[in-house]
């Protein structure tokens, strides 16, 4: 099943979807192996691959993803069918800037995917919805080499440059949270929640 997710991931890419980086990949992979969450958020589905790939891992976990785009949503229900998870994935069709403010559940691992400009935003709401020893797990937090200045920020980029950089600025200074940041592919940062 996981070499179907793999095809499925390099046709994706061939289409130009924006799906999470190979290495990156991996990564979320082999943290969600070590972690063994129950409950998993992930803000912005795209195609549901990496979603997929967590639920073929954790037998026992569920889903819940956020995606704007009815299209991406449609076909991420598809896959969902098609690799039967559907059972335990489900998909909140709409902007996540509305939808995370209203959700109730609380998540053993949130994977931060979705409007690279509004991270700051959302960790705030995000961070409540994790259990004690959760996982943020947030992928492009260096922003296409802008936010450590190896690459110089086009000016249309620079709002989102500092949302990101107030984004990781919260996470790497609340008491209640570890971070780590991963130089890797776009930067993926893993936070784990150390107490409410
Ligand atoms: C990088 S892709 C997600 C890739 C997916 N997580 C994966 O690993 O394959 C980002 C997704 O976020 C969605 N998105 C963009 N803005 C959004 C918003 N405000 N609310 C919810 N989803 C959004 C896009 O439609 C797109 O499908």
């Amino acid at each position: 099943m996981l070499e179907e997710i793999i095809r499925r991931r390099e046709e994706a890419k061939l289409q130009g979807e924006p799906i999470l980086r190979d290495k990156s990949f991996e990564l979320l992979l082999s943290v969600i192996e070590k972690r063994q969450p129950k409950s998993i958020l992930e803000i912005g589905v795209n195609l549901g691959l990496s979603g997929i790939a967590m639920l073929l891992k954790l037998k026992k976990a569920s889903l819940s993803g956020i995606e704007i785009d009815e299209e991406k949503a449609k076909l991420a229900k598809e896959n969902y069918k098609f690799f039967g998870v559907e059972e335990r994935a489900k998909i909140f069709l709409g902007d996540a800037g509305e939808i995370i403010p209203i959700l109730s559940g609380k998540y053993d691992f949130i994977f931060l995917d979705g409007p690279k400009g509004h991270y700051y935003e959302f960790v705030q709401n995000l961070i409540p919805l994790l259990n004690k020893g959760g996982v943020l797990f947030a992928d492009n937090v260096l922003f296409r080499g802008y936010v450590d200045g190896r690459v110089k920020t086009p000016r249309r980029f620079n709002t989102t440059k500092h949302s990101m950089e107030n984004f990781l600025e919260y996470i790497t200074t609340k008491d209640n949270l570890k971070t780590e940041i991963h130089d890797l592919e776009d930067g993926v940062s893993i936070t784990e929640k150390l107490y409410e």
